[in-house]
C-alpha cells in the first residue's frame, strides 16, 4: 500500500528521536510500519537556515506534550448546520465573489469573500456548499493570521473539535492538527528511492465513533510547486457502481482502527493523548444534509468487512480502494496558494497529500477537524 504523507507525518514527534516518520498500512491487516525518518529542529525553523527563510508562523510549529492525556471521547449530539442553509448561498457566494468549479462533481474555488467574517447564516451556507461540492478552496483568507483561538471558535460552529491522539499541535492548542515538514528536510525526495508514489487515500480519523464532517485545512508555509492535495468524491464513486453492486454494499459494515497509528507513535517514543479506538461503520453512509450516499471505506484506517472471510473482505475492499483511487474523473486537485483555506466534507471525500516537491522546502499546514454524526446508512433506492 502507499505511504502516508498525512496524519502520520503530522503525528510524529521529534521528542525522543528527532524523527518524523512515514508509514504504510496494509489493507485489511493494519500493518503499520515506518518508512522514512526525517529531522525537525525548532531553532532552525524559527531562525531559518541557509537557503531557507524562517517559518512564517512560528507559533504554529508543532509541540508534543507528554503530560497530556484525555479520557475516551464520549458520544455527543451533532447538529448539521447545512440543513438550515439558503441554498442560493447569498452570503457565501455574493455577486461580488468569484466561483470556479474545478470539475463537474467535485471541487470549487471561491475568491472575494472572507470566511472569518461569515455570520452564522453564512456558516450554514458554507457547510451546505462544501457538502455539495465536496471540497472548496477559499483564496486570500485571513485565517492563518487570526489569533488561534478565533480560528478555533469559528471551527467550533461545525461540531466538537477533534483532538488527535498523536499529532503535533501549537503550544496550548491541542485541537489544532499540524502537518509539518521542516525546511531542509529532503525525506520527501529520498522516499521515492523505495516507493513509486506518495498517494495515501484516507478519510480523516474514520476510526472515531463520530468522525469529522466539515473540515478546514489552511496553509502556513508551502513549497513553490508541489505538495498539492488530491481529493476523491466518494458520492460519485458510489454513483458510478452498478445498481447490483450498490445494493450488495448496502447493509455491510466495516471496522476502522486507530490502534496502529497510536502504537506506531508510541513505538517511536512519541505521545498518546488517548487510548486508541476501533469502530464499526456502514460501508455506504448517507450525508445528513444532502441525503447523498457515499462509499465509506479507506485504505488507511479500514480493516475488514464484518462477517466476511479475510480473502472476501480483502478482495472487496481492494476493489473499492482502487475504484476510489483510479477515478480521476471524480477527483479534484487543490493547489495551495498563500492565504488558501481548503474546506472539505470528510464524510463524502477522501484525500491524499502529495509529497512530490523538491529541494527541502518547508510545508506547514493547520487543520481544524470538527466531529460530526455517527455514520449511518439509508436504504438502497435503486
Ligand atoms: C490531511 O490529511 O489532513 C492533510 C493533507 C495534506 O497534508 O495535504
Amino acid at each position: 500500500m502507499a505511504p502516508s504523507a498525512i496524519e502520520t507525518v503530522a503525528a510524529s514527534a521529534p521528542i525522543a528521536t528527532k524523527k518524523i516518520a512515514l508509514h504504510t498500512t496494509t489493507a485489511a491487516t493494519g500493518d503499520y510500519k515506518e518508512l522514512s525518518p526525517t529531522r525537525f529542529s525548532r531553532e532552525n525553523e524559527i531562525g531559518g537556515i541557509v537557503g531557507f527563510e524562517a517559518a512564517k508562523y512560528p507559533h504554529y510549529l508543532p509541540t508534543w506534550n507528554r503530560d497530556e492525556h484525555y479520557p475516551p471521547l464520549q458520544p455527543f449530539d451533532h447538529y448539521e448546520h447545512g440543513k438550515d442553509a439558503d441554498t442560493t448561498f447569498p452570503e457565501l457566494i455574493p455577486a461580488t465573489a468569484k466561483r470556479v468549479d474545478l470539475t463537474p462533481t467535485i471541487g470549487s474555488e471561491i475568491s472575494g469573500i472572507q470566511l472569518s467574517k461569515l455570520s452564522d447564516a453564512g456558516k450554514d451556507q458554507l457547510a451546505r456548499f462544501v457538502a455539495e461540492r465536496k471540497v472548496v478552496a477559499f483564496r486570500a483568507q485571513d485565517f492563518a493570521d487570526l489569533p488561534i483561538q478565533d480560528a478555533l471558535d469559528f471551527g467550533a460552529y461545525f461540531g466538537r473539535h477533534h483532538i488527535h491522539p498523536t499529532s503535533g499541535a501549537p503550544e496550548g492548542y491541542p485541537e489544532i492538527h499540524l502537518v509539518h515538514r521542516a525546511a531542509g528536510d529532503t525525506t520527501a525526495e529520498k522516499f521515492f528511492a523505495t516507493r513509486t508514489n506518495s498517494v495515501a487515500w484516507h478519510s480523516d480519523v474514520s476510526y472515531e465513533l463520530q468522525p469529522p464532517g466539515t473540515t478546514f485545512l489552511y496553509i502556513l508555509d508551502k513549497p513553490e510547486t508541489g505538495g498539492d492535495t488530491l481529493f476523491t468524491d466518494a458520492v460519485e464513486a458510489y454513483n458510478r457502481l452498478s445498481p447490483a453492486l450498490q445494493q450488495r454494499l448496502h447493509g455491510l459494515q466495516a471496522t476502522h482502527s486507530g490502534i496502529e497509528q497510536v502504537n506506531s507513535s508510541v513505538a517511536r517514543g512519541s505521545i498518546k493523548r488517548r487510548d486508541p479506538v476501533y469502530n464499526v461503520h456502514p460501508l455506504v453512509r448517507t450525508h445528513p444534509g444532502t441525503g447523498q450516499k457515499a462509499l465509506y471505506v479507506n485504505p488507511q484506517f479500514t480493516r475488514e468487512i464484518v462477517g466476511f472471510k479475510k480473502e472476501e473482505s480483502d478482495a472487496l475492499l481492494n476493489f473499492l480502494y482502487s475504484h476510489l483511487a483510479l477515478g480521476a474523473d471524480f477527483q479534484a486537485r487543490v493547489k495551495w496558494e498563500e492565504g488558501t483555506v481548503v474546506v472539505w466534507d470528510n464524510r463524502v471525500t477522501q484525500h491524499t497529500a502529495l509529497i512530490d516537491w523538491k529541494g527541502g522546502a518547508r510545508r506547514h499546514l493547520a487543520r481544524i477537524t470538527p466531529q460530526a454524526e455517527r455514520p449511518y446508512e439509508t436504504p438502497f433506492e435503486g
